[in-house]
């Protein structure tokens, strides 16, 4: 089916107290282990593309594939910008055809945040497009950082509950990403996330709230978190570990290979199983 966009969606997980995955695009095998993976579990799914993957695949590339993709599925699927740091890369994506756009100012004082957020706001809402935000910090854990470090990285930069419902109403934001205890890029599960933070968010703005950084949560947190609001759940590294580490071994074992379809084949089987491994304790199967 065509591609939909994430307000409808949300609003739906939001009410039905479960969360829809957001996974990360970084090529097509990804994509289809991502479609495949939502077919499989009847599940609604947002895909999402980084400034990176559009930089690596580019633009057009990317919204090709996954709409090729998703004009085949059976399920909805949103395509998303991940991370928009960039005001002009998020007009691209508009009229790329993405469903769903994201300005990550979260590196920027308060009040420039909202100033941007806003301006990205206003030029989506015109064309019906969903704007998510980020408030507070969600960092990114160097791999050399032990998990005591991450921790003391993550309390730093929580969202403020006041912040966030200040934010909210500035901006007009239709989806809200507060830094509740997780940060990107974690290989284990080693996350504790601030629930009392995450109500007290959720009941302050109203609006469907996203968490990044999931691949460090374990099951138990994630069901908690989504128990208290979170409705978006952003997983990237979980998969990027299954799909190379999985090649890494598939050519460690058959040195003398050329075919990449090979060693991509498999790869795929093991992005697909993580996928659909988490999609099942978000609690978006069947919800298609
Ligand atoms: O925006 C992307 C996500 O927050 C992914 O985070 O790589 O830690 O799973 P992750
Ligand atoms: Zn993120």
């Amino acid at each position: 089916m065509a591609l939909v966009g994430t307000k409808e969606m949300l609003k739906k997980a939001q009410k039905g107290k479960y969360a829809v995955g957001a996974f990360n695009a970084n090529n097509m095998e990804i994509i289809q282990a991502i479609v495949e993976a939502s077919e499989e579990e009847k599940s609604p799914v947002i895909i999402q593309a980084s400034q990176g993957a559009i930089k690596y695949a580019g633009l057009d590339m990317i919204v090709a594939m996954v709409k090729t993709i998703a004009e085949k599925a059976s399920i909805p699927v949103a395509l998303h910008l991940d991370h928009g740091t960039d005001y002009f890369q998020n007009i691209l994506c508009l009229r790329a055809g993405f469903t769903s756009l994201m300005y990550d100012g979260s590196a920027l004082p308060f009040d420039e945040n909202v100033a941007m957020t806003k301006k990205v706001v206003e030029m989506a809402h015109v064309c019906d497009i969903p704007v998510e935000a980020e408030i507070g910090q969600v960092g990114k854990m160097d791999s050399s950082d032990e998990p005591g470090v991450a921790r003391e990285k993550i309390k730093e930069f929580m969202a403020k509950p006041e912040d966030a419902d200040r934010f909210v109403q500035l901006t007009q934001v239709d989806i809200l990403a507060p830094a509740v205890g997780t940060i990107h890029g974690c290989r284990e599960p080693i996350a504790k996330l601030d629930i009392p933070r995450i109500e007290k968010i959720r009941d302050l703005t109203g609006v469907p709230l996203v968490l990044h950084g999931a691949s460090g949560a374990s099951d138990e947190e994630l069901v908690k978190g989504i128990a208290a609001g979170i409705c978006k759940v952003n997983i990237d590294t979980r998969i990027r570990m299954a799909f190379t580490n999985t090649i890494r071994s598939y050519l460690n074992e058959h040195p003398e290979e050329i075919d990449p379809r090979k060693a991509i084949k498999p790869a795929f089987v093991a992005a697909k199983e993580i996928i659909k491994g988490r999609i099942k304790v978000l609690g978006s199967t069947g919800q298609a």
